[in-house]
């Protein structure tokens, strides 16, 4: 059966899976009937159309203006109930951990901790990753996991959390993890975990690539950049705060207010390419590579990095640049990828 999301308002809506159905659903209580054992879930990656360092934080982190973008490249995540009291991971990509050091497990641990008579109820939980979406990217494949492991446990467990409790549960995670939950375009901002969405940018066709054995750490690249940058953060917490506030009437927000995608690509910006570009040669060489191409409205790196994205005008040129620089760079490492922009986050695909 297939399901799709219910989104209540923001902080009072519950994530409630509904059955496509022509018939009135039911809202609350969840039947009998629609008590399931297991969740298939779909988890979006997401692209950084705007990343802005302002200062430092009490905290060591830094405090961010980023705009948030969901994509058609997800991971699927079946997460089902065990007779067991354990967590279990699984993962088709060996490089991704199934102990304690995946964040998706850490998500499964952090249910375990805050619902302890919902988990001495249902029991463990076994959680399977299918991993499409390319390893320490800059694209939050970690944190979507962790968060459709959220969704999941919610519905297995029928806790009912509206989206705030659940978003609010994903930034003790990461600071991508509340965003991963309800997806589609947002403003991030402080840590990153401070939400307000923007309109949905739906089909705009994406070319992503990243050398598979490439990885840039996004500690690494926050340090570096407060070496470099850090005598330009901007200390007063007043002026912190407008600054914050100031992308919110920034030229890519209205941009994307007016749907117009010549406007955003011109307006791409990632302060931290400062840093990851002189460090890796072939991020700056894909960069340049992407920009030279017809029908590249616009390149910049994702996150930290190493994933570099083009906003491109249509799918039959998204195509024909993938072609463009899988000829320009012979290198059997580099992976590349055809997307498009999407409006949500984690879905529920089915359920058993
Ligand atoms: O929150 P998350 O675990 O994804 O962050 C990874 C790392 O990125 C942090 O340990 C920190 O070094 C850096 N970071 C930061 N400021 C942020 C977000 C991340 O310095 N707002």
């Amino acid at each position: 059966m297939n399901w799709e999301w219910r989104l209540g308002s923001r902080g009072q809506g519950r994530f409630f899976p509904i059955p496509h159905s022509p018939f009135p659903i039911p809202h609350s209580p969840i039947p009998n009937s629609l008590k399931m054992l297991s969740y298939s879930l779909i988890a979006p990656a997401k692209i950084n159309l705007y990343l802005e360092i302002i200062g430092d934080r009490s905290d060591g982190y830094h405090e961010l203006a980023m705009i948030l973008q969901s994509i058609g490249l997800a991971d699927q995540i079946d997460v089902r109930s065990i007779n067991t009291d354990n967590i279990r991971v699984h993962c088709n990509h060996p490089q991704v951990p199934t102990n304690k050091s995946n964040l998706a497990y850490r998500a499964a641990e952090l249910m375990v901790k805050q619902f302890p008579e919902a988990f001495a109820k249902y029991g463990g939980v076994d959680i399977n990753i299918n991993k499409q979406i390319p390893v320490a990217a800059g694209l939050a494949g970690g944190s979507t996991n962790a968060a459709a492991v959220l969704v999941g446990i919610d519905l297995l467990w029928k806790l009912g959390l509206t989206q705030s409790e659940l978003e609010e549960l994903g930034g003790r995670l990461g600071s991508d993890v509340p965003f991963c939950v309800a997806g589609g375009t947002a403003i991030a901002t402080g840590r990153g975990e401070q939400l307000s969405p923007l309109p949905s940018l739906d089909k705009i066709y994406i070319v992503l690539a990243k050398y598979r054995s490439l990885e840039v750490s996004t500690p690494w690249a926050y340090k570096t950049y407060r070496q470099q940058f850090g005598h330009s953060y901007i200390r007063d917490s007043d002026n912190l705060a407008a600054r914050a506030n100031a992308v919110h009437s920034g030229k890519i927000v209205k941009a994307i207010l007016d749907k117009n995608t010549r406007e955003i690509a011109q307006k791409l910006h990632n302060d931290l390419e400062r840093v990851v570009l002189p460090a890796y040669p072939q991020v700056l060489q894909l960069r340049e590579v992407f920009a030279n191409q017809e029908g590249v409205l616009g390149a910049m790196m994702s996150g930290s990095g190493p994933t570099v994205f083009a906003l491109v005008e249509s799918q039959k040129q998204a195509e024909q640049v993938k072609l463009q620089v899988r000829e320009a760079i012979l290198d059997e490492d580099l992976e590349l990828f055809v997307t498009q922009t999407i409006t949500h986050g984690i879905q529920v695909a089915s359920s058993v």
